[in-house]
């Protein structure tokens, strides 16, 4: 079937002028149409196209237009980029000439809006112009806050780089669980919480355009702040989004705007609905490279694991076509790519050859990825989603919005005149998706957000200056959640009742870096599930964690050890890093660290006594939730799957294919009674079948390891 896709590829791509041909239609989005240089034919060819869109034209008058002869000098300069030195690099981006300009307005303001087309320089020029301007003098410091930690440790490396200083000296960054700063750093690009001590004399917050949930909270805490604190600059960086309403939010500070230098974007679209994105995906690659002018391409998919195939069919299409092509560079980026291979997206396109970046939205605005002239967008993006009632987070694939698919097509015009190959009809453009991404504190569990908040001494959560309050109805439901989940602190106290706090810290601590622990590469598969079938145990996914860590610990924190055994480094070490910040919270409320000696009854006993409220009953088919009976099932991942205990203590509730319950312990019923009486009624916790004992109990006494 495939290969027949592969015997149509060179019949199926739009030609120059000609909108009609294929299962492509074009149309020329927004400046496009106006530009200098596109030829006589293809201005024929869509005029009614752009009539058509006149609409999309009239929105958009911010975006420069360029001459034809800027065009061809910019493509030159394509090529000339990577001989530039840095500094010829910084003045030729956009942002440049207009330095002196914004450091007057950042001099006369203290809170100031900037908008600038991505790549246009923000994120790694603007902080330089602070500290070359002597912002930080007398041991000032800068800090410039990113939503994503892949984004803030790249950008980090490259002006660390451009400045000529190690990283971690003067610029450094930091992200949860690691920090790469020192006590000279002066610059530091961070993604959580910003230690706003009086140091900071500018805070810049990136990405504002993005509205995750940590930048909204920002906007909050540093408009309050701002008011005590006139020495404070803040500036709210974001792209070419909604700029007034940030403007707006902070009492109508001005917007400095950063005129983007774009050039014109030929967007495509099919003709009908693809009903594989990820094979359209690989076949309208595969007919850019054999049929397209040089220029690297970029594919944005959902997440790691579409991206892990759809870089593997890719390869793997390219090897068959063998010496009939020219070389096809597939580089893949995730958040939780390895940083080596991270870096490897930067480097230079060899001549000859292609470069194929496929990415996650992270390659959307956070990232600019130089030299890209083609973009392949299926319309798709991971959402979190949260229903307050059932407390269920989902991540799900949804279309991604209008304002998302233009900034993506963007991509395609930074350095030359691009392309963008969009998956999916104009209709479906103009119908199906939404205007602009609902912001995620709209669509998210505030559990951690609350707790956030009253750590800094913030209580009255209903009146907290939100710039798009949450729904109410879900507010209060968290603060309920929250009053449960701060009985979590009995977790502790159960601690020194069974006696076990040096596994409940380590299964603690694991269950903080959930999901990134096993490693499993798509060609290895065979080799990674062995790996991780061997660190099962008796009694559940907790206990396996546990298992996972002590054997890690025993290889002195291996490297190697992480490598045979198919587990993630990084992940590993974040989780060490977290234990070793519980320990210090068990000394400070002076509980005893001790071992249970190999039983594992009191583990599964701690855990039950911090996540009472989260017990599912085997039921026909599948599981009920004990409180809501709500069905869910064991995830397919879990060592539990296949024996399916009666009564199981779940971590986490998530909605892929269907409600899955993901990190799940086995426990006896009677506990619930002993750690939580006041919740459960004995009566709820009969077994509707009349054997009592359930078949593990036996093995559930077992030793461990
Ligand atoms: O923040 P904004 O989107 O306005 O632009 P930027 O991230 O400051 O990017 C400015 C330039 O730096 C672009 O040409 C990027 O390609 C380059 N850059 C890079 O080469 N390596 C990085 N890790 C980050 C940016
Ligand atoms: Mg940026």
């Amino acid at each position: 079937k495939r290969s027949k896709r592969d015997m149509e590829l060179e019949l199926e791509m739009p030609m120059e002028g000609g909108g009609e041909q294929g299962r492509w239609e074009e149309e020329r989005l927004k400046t496009a149409s106006l530009s200098f240089g596109a030829k006589k034919e293809r201005e024929k060819g869509l005029k009614a196209e752009r009539e058509k869109y006149q609409l999309i034209l009239e929105e958009d008058e911010i975006i420069n237009f360029v001459s034809s002869a800027e065009q061809e000098q910019a493509a030159l300069s394509q090529a000339e980029v990577q001989k530039q030195s840095i500094q010829e690099v910084r003045r030729s981006l956009p942002v440049f000439p207009y330095r002196e300009d914004l450091l007057l307005a950042i001099q006369q303001h203290q809170i100031l809006v900037i908008e600038g087309e991505t790549g246009s320089g923000k994120t790694t020029q603007i902080p330089q112009f602070l500290m070359e301007s002597g912002y930080n003098d007398g041991g000032m410091k800068i800090g410039c806050t990113q939503p994503r930690r892949v984004a803030a440790m790249s950008v980090a490396a490259r002006v660390a780089q451009e400045v000529g200083v190690k990283l971690g000296n003067e610029v450094g960054y930091s992200i949860r669980f690691e920090d790469c700063t020192s006590e000279r750093t002066v610059l530091k690009y961070m993604t959580d919480g910003i230690g706003l001590c009086l140091k900071v004399v500018v805070v810049i917050i990136d990405e504002a355009h993005e509205r995750t949930l940590h930048t909204d909270i920002l906007f909050g805490l540093i408009k309050d702040i701002a008011r005590f604190r006139p020495d404070l600059k803040v500036l709210v960086a974001s792209a070419t989004l909604d700029t007034e309403r940030f403007s707006c939010f902070f009492d109508d500070a001005p917007v400095f705007r950063i005129p983007g230098r774009r050039f014109p974007v030929d967007i495509f679209y099919t003709k009908a609905p693809e009903a594989d994105y990820l094979e359209a995906c690989v076949v309208s690659v595969l007919q850019i490279h054999v049929t397209q002018p040089p220029g690297d391409c970029l594919v944005f998919l959902t997440g790691q694991e579409e991206i892990e195939t759809c870089c593997e069919l890719l390869q793997e299409r390219c090897r068959r076509l063998g010496s009939k092509i020219s070389e096809l560079l597939v580089l893949p980026i995730y958040a939780n790519l390895p940083s080596d291979m991270q870096a490897k997206i930067f480097s230079p396109t060899p001549p000859g050859s292609r470069k194929v970046v496929v990415a996650t939205n992270i390659a959307e605005t956070s990232l600019t990825i130089d030299g890209i002239i083609y973009v392949i967008d299926p319309g798709f993006c991971k959402q979190k989603s949260y229903n307050a009632r059932t407390g269920m987070e989902s991540l799900i694939v949804t279309p991604c919005s209008r304002a998302s698919a233009n900034q993506r097509a963007g991509r395609a015009g930074r350095v030359a005149a691009g392309k963008c190959f969009r998956l999916y009809t104009a209709w479906a453009f103009k119908h199906e998706m939404e205007e602009s991404t609902v912001p995620e504190i709209q669509r998210t569990n505030l559990g951690n957000v609350v707790l956030l908040l009253k750590s800094l001494g913030i209580n009255d959560l209903i009146h907290f200056d939100f710039m798009d309050p949450p729904p109410h109805e879900t507010l209060v439901l968290d603060i309920k959640y929250l009053l449960c989940f701060s009985l979590n602190i009995s977790i502790f106290l159960y601690l020194s009742r069974y006696k076990c706090s040096e596994e409940v810290l380590t299964i603690a601590a694991m269950l903080s870096v959930n999901n990134s622990i096993f490693y499993r590469p798509k060609d290895k598969v065979v080799h990674a599930d062995n790996a991780r079938q061997n660190f099962v145990v008796p009694g559940g996914d907790h206990m396996v964690l546990l298992n996972v860590y002590t054997q890690w610990l025993e290889s002195g924190y291996s490297t190697q050890w992480c490598y045979e055994n198919f587990i993630q480094f990084r992940s590993m070490k974040r989780a060490r890093d977290v234990r070793e910040q519980l320990e210090g919270l068990m000394d400070r409320i002076e509980v005893e660290v001790c071992s249970s000696g190999g039983d594992i009854v009191p583990i599964r006993k701690a855990v039950t006594a911090g996540y009472f409220y989260h017990t599912a009953r085997l039921s026909k088919g599948g599981y009920k939730t004990v409180k809501h009976q709500q069905t869910v099932y064991v995830h397919p991942n879990s060592s539990l799957f296949e024996e399916q205990p009666r009564w199981l203590i779940y971590h986490e509730l998530v909605f892929t294919t269907k409600e899955f319950m993901r990190q799940v312990i086995e426990i006896d019923s009677s506990w619930l009674l002993e750690v939580a009486p006041h919740y459960y009624k004995n009566k709820e916790l009969e077994d509707s079948s009349s054997k009592k004992m359930p078949r593990k109990q036996g093995k559930a006494k077992e030793e461990l390891g």
